[in-house]
């Protein structure tokens, strides 16, 4: 009998060879698994990419994602959807998705296993005819640093205590120092695991996608050095299923590390951005629905399998062998009263959008002037999300350092640093419509102010007037009483937009 936690996997083999999941292949399963055919089915029909199908129902031939994001939709992607869907074979299923991580190369498009950048239907067209390319391949990770550990030149406390000088903290969002969470996981008794999270879902986030794509072997290296320091006899690599070409990469890498070591699992999410908290993360990997646990996961007996878990963010863990090669890398590098550096994935209206380390606390103008050539032609910097989707809306007037911690007093926060940039192009409140949809679709609808609420939002921005104190009751309640991050950031949106924009809060 198969173990649960590759019932997702087994899923998602499933899906590759069949097109969907028809219910009495899910029976087949659950049979396999020793699972009620109920355990399965709701497994299977919470993740947004697993095609839930009846007996005698057809399965496309394949599905096509078009990113509805703000930053794709500020670049047309609704238009796109609407022409893909009128002029792709009807056999093809062409649907709206959430963010892809390719917001510097808007409009993105999933089409099959292939990431489109700055789509149009002949591109599309032309990744559904080749399919993925191979990628080459690799050379074996060197991981250097970790020989230092493996050879007794590192101590376990020296890696610990370099991180704690170094101030590196959790780039997931959350901030929590990094060599502090390390040692509260090696003081548990073991045995000890160590989670990658690489959900990255973040409406405007793709600094991740962009690690593990042109360093994996220092991720890899980041997350072989945190098992061999906290003891943990195995890892498990969570990747969202929208990076197919980097799942490719990274078991070929995986591949090339020498027999012997820390076990390395590559797990593949289903289209949940819930996944990315890491409590969902830990469920889902266990191959259940992702509904976030109440407490952090860090915590001995609620990690992955009953385990004490340490979970890092690819960024986080990219960080490692740096630090531990130079452990003054982020030494005198701040700007405005900050220190070090901040990866930010810089979106939308300016000229050149992408992946920037640049030292931590720019203000946005000197973020956008001197990192991305300031903005695109035509266009007035207006306001701007510091932090994705859930870190609320700032006017251009407003620009405290873009770091942790600063942006709270206006009613955010930076979280993993998606800063989408907006103009006088820009309709704030249909981009708060987008943003409230994108939490209403993504709620894992376990607790009531969250599942609820976001959807009365939904619908309460889309009125041609807005009911503040009704949007004021309902921020109170989701931010008091919602299980996780999610249900609590959400009001972000449009409290921000009611305290920063009145003029688009109509
Ligand atoms: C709704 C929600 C979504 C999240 N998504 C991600 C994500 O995609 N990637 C990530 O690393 N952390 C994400 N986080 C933060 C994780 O819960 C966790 O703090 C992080 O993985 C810990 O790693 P770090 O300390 O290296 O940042 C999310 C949190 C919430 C509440
Ligand atoms: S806050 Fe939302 S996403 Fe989080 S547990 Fe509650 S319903 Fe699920």
């Amino acid at each position: 009998m198969p173990p649960r936690n590759l019932l997702i996997e087994r899923l998602h083999q499933l899906q590759d060879r069949l097109g969907g999941l028809r219910r009495r292949d899910l029976a087949a399963l659950a049979a396999e698994f020793r699972l009620a055919p109920s355990e399965v089915f709701e497994t299977a029909s919470f993740y947004a990419h697993f095609r839930m199908l009846d007996d005698d129902e057809t399965a496309p031939t394949a599905t096509v994602r078009v990113c509805n994001g703000p930053s794709c939709a500020m670049r047309g992607a609704a238009a796109l959807h609407g022409g893909l869907r009128a002029g792709l074979a009807p056999d093809i299923a062409v649907e709206e998705a959430p963010c892809m991580g390719l917001c510097d190369h808007a409009p993105a498009v999933l089409a099959g296993k292939v990431p489109v950048r700055t789509a149009d239907f002949a591109k599309v067209s032309e990744a559904l005819k080749q399919g993925p390319s191979p990628s080459p391949a690799p050379s074996p990770a060197a991981c250097r640093t970790l020989a230092r550990c493996l050879d007794g030149s590192l101590s376990r406390d020296a890696v610990m205590a370099a991180l704690d000088g170094s101030g590196l903290r959790g780039m997931g969002g959350a901030g929590f120092p990094t060599g502090r969470k390390w040692r509260s996981v090696a003081a548990q008794a073991g045995p000890r695991l160590v989670v990658v999270n690489a959900d990255e879902g973040e409406p405007g986030t793709f600094k991740d996608r962009h690690f593990l794509d042109t360093a994996p072997d220092q991720v890899l290296e980041g997350a072989l050095i945190a098992a061999w320091t906290v003891q943990a006899d195995s890892i498990h690599i969570y990747l969202r299923d929208e990076y197919p070409d980097l799942h490719q990469r990274l078991a070929g890498l995986i591949a090339t590390l020498p027999a012997g070591g820390t076990p390395i699992h590559l797990r593949r999410g289903a289209g949940a951005y819930v996944c990315g908290e890491e409590s969902a993360l830990i469920e889902s990997l266990e191959g259940k629905r992702a509904l976030p646990r109440q407490r952090p996961p860090y915590v001995a007996e609620v990690g992955l399998f009953g385990r004490p878990t340490l979970v890092n963010n690819v960024e986080t863990l990219y960080w490692v062998p740096a630090i531990l090669g130079n452990p003054g890398i982020f030494d005198g590098q701040g700007r405005n009263g900050q220190k070090g550096l901040h990866t930010y994935s810089v979106s939308g209206r300016v000229a050149r959008p992408g992946v920037k380390i640049a030292p931590n606390g720019l203000t946005v103008t000197e973020l956008i002037d001197e990192f991305c050539g300031g903005m695109e032609p035509g266009h007035r910097l207006v306001a701007y999300l510091p932090g994705g989707a859930s870190g609320g809306f700032l006017p251009a007037s407003l620009q405290p350092p873009l770091a942790f911690g600063t942006i709270e007093p206006h009613g955010g926060f930076i979280g993993s640093a998606a800063v989408i940039v907006l103009s006088q192009a820009d309709d704030l409140r249909v981009v708060a419509q987008n943003l409230t949809r994108f939490f209403a679709h993504e709620s894992c609808g376990q607790c009531t102010p969250c599942r609820l609420g976001t959807a009365q939002a939904a619908e309460l921005l889309d009125r041609p007037v807005w009911d503040r104190d009704l949007l004021d009751d309902l921020s109170h309640v989701m931010r008091q009483a919602s299980i996780c991050g999610l249900g609590q950031a959400a009001p972000n949106v449009w409290q921000s937009l009611l305290r920063h924009f009145p003029e688009f809060a109509p």
